[in-house]
């Protein structure tokens, strides 16, 4: 027998005990799942969990209550065909390239995309043209420019189908629409990851939602931005130009065959509540977010994004839910304000990066939820200390494009260039060697290496390691971001291709 390695009397690492400490606490969430722990009382989820049993339909081919409860979605988001997807966007996100493209096929795709898009990628060996975001003065990655669509469609006539992130991690969207007529034009499909919008389209004060704009798939995790389960997502097709067929072989290959009726319950309860409710309820928690940036207007040091300080060609829109706080001219850093958000204040934020932090907001905020992040902000504002290389510095040069004018390390330090060498997948077939990180410089990667959250590559296998992406990696993890993607947990050595 194996050697016992943790005691059964121990219960300090039980998930469920720690899962009711966090639900009994007073830590405000604002973060993912969109239902903000408040919609669901059931004092037994076990007593509800089925699989495929008589009567309750197969996920895999819809014929019952399955096919309804898809269909209203269809109908809610005025969509041709949607489809639940239970392993996330990840999996709509697999399923929608692996079926716009034949294998080996190219890809157009936003280089700031998650890594499920990267991963579709390499499963199909395809080859991958990447789209570099505009960079905005805030120090996050902007709109993807139709322009740049335009080019690359009339450059490369391989290209087989494109892949947009449209909202960001960070809620910037693209112009989809202007996009869209571009993409057709070539009669190619438009895939848009809508992850972070599938509360959209439930009002104009949001961002118009992809749908509308004319993408062909476009992919929305309910689970992050409305109530619904964490993994609950939504894969809705919106035109003819991809066979629908061998999107259902994929999405059967991507999900598990054992679905979770917990899951599509709650799914189902979304749908249904925001077809009934969605609109009221977003109308007081537009308010609530409209008085809470106007309150913000008013903090001297910390800064948070307003999409009026930007050009509509750097930053198309913004979704106003996604509330980030820079650090402004103050000593901070963007993990300083999230743990004194945190520790002092008991509030916790979406994520946090080199010069801000998230707050990510639903229509099941509540107002004293939002009352705490602005008394928080105002306290914490006033008790700053000014950067000594500027009391009187604005946004413009603190978040500066060229790295070195700030200590702060910003998106747009992080996401550099890429120089891509071979395709994802056959750089992950070669002989490879391993190095240490400093050594590697030159070096062709085998791997991924991620900033987590968001999950997008500053580096994928098949790209060259530049001096100045070692060094990014080197600041990150001095700076405590999560750097995941290595084989090697400790992040000292890459694999790289042996040549
Ligand atoms: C832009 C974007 N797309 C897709 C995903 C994957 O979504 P899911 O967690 O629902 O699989 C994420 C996850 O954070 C994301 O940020």
């Amino acid at each position: 027998m194996s050697e016992i390695k943790y005691s059964w009397q121990d219960n300090t690492s039980r998930l469920d005990q720690k899962l009711q400490n966090n639900s009994n606490s007073d830590c405000y969430p604002f973060h993912m799942p969109g239902h903000k722990r408040r919609t669901i009382d059931f004092s037994n989820l076990y007593s509800l969990d089925i699989t495929e049993i008589e009567g309750f339909d197969n996920l895999h081919h819809p014929q019952g209550i399955l096919k309804e409860a898809q269909q209203r979605a269809a109908d809610l988001y005025d969509a041709k065909e949607t489809f639940y997807l239970v392993n996330g966007s990840t999996a709509g996100i697999l399923s929608a390239i692996s079926a716009a493209l034949p294998r080996l096929g190219t890809l157009l795709m936003s280089r700031n995309s998650h890594r499920s898009a990267y991963h579709a990628a390499c499963l199909r060996g395809l080859e991958t043209v990447y789209l570099l975001p505009a960079a905005t003065e805030f120090g996050i990655s902007g709109s993807v420019s139709p322009a740049h669509v335009a080019k690359a469609l009339e450059d490369l006539p391989q290209i087989a189908a494109v892949f947009i992130t449209s909202p960001t991690y960070d809620g910037v969207t693209s112009d989809i629409r202007t996009i869209a007529e571009i993409v057709h034009a070539y009669d190619l499909p438009l895939i848009v990851d809508e992850a972070h919008g599938a509360h959209f389209a439930f009002s104009d004060e949001f961002p118009e939602s992809a749908l509308s704009c004319g993408a062909d798939l476009v992919i929305q995790s309910l689970h992050k931005t409305l109530p619904s389960f964490t993994q609950t997502a939504l894969l809705h097709v919106n035109s003819d130009r991809i066979d629908r067929d061998i999107l259902k072989h994929f999405l059967s290959v991507y999900q598990t065959s054992s679905p979770s009726y917990l899951l599509m319950m709650s799914m189902d309860q979304c749908i249904r509540f925001m077809g009934k409710k969605g609109t009221d309820f977003m109308e007081k928690y537009i308010q609530q977010l409209k008085s809470f940036y106007q309150q913000a207007k008013s903090l001297k040091h910390l800064k948070v994004f307003d999409k009026t300080s930007v050009s509509e060609e750097i930053c198309f829109d913004h979704d106003m839910s996604k509330i980030l706080i820079s650090v402004g001219d103050s000593e901070m850093t963007g993990q300083k304000l999230y743990h004194k958000l945190l520790n002092s204040y008991h509030l916790q934020m979406e994520m946090c990066a080199g010069h801000y932090t998230t707050a990510l907001t639903s229509i099941m905020d509540t107002p004293e939820g939002f009352q705490r992040l602005s008394r928080a902000l105002k306290e914490i504002d006033e008790k700053i200390s000014v950067s000594k290389n500027g009391s009187k510095t604005d946004a413009k040069v603190i978040y500066g494009k060229r790295p070195g004018r700030s200590k702060l390390l910003t998106s747009i330090d992080i996401y550099q260039n890429p120089k891509p060498q071979m395709p994802i997948a056959l750089a992950i077939e070669q002989p490879s060697e391993r190095l240490s990180l400093k050594a590697s410089t030159g070096h062709i990667s085998q791997e991924f290496v991620y900033l987590y959250p968001p999950g997008i590559p500053l580096i994928a296998p098949g790209e060259i390691l530049t001096g100045k992406i070692i060094r990014v990696i080197d600041q990150c993890q001095n700076l405590c971001l999560s750097v995941e993607g290595l084989s090697d947990e400790s992040n000292q050595s890459i694999k790289v291709v042996k040549l």
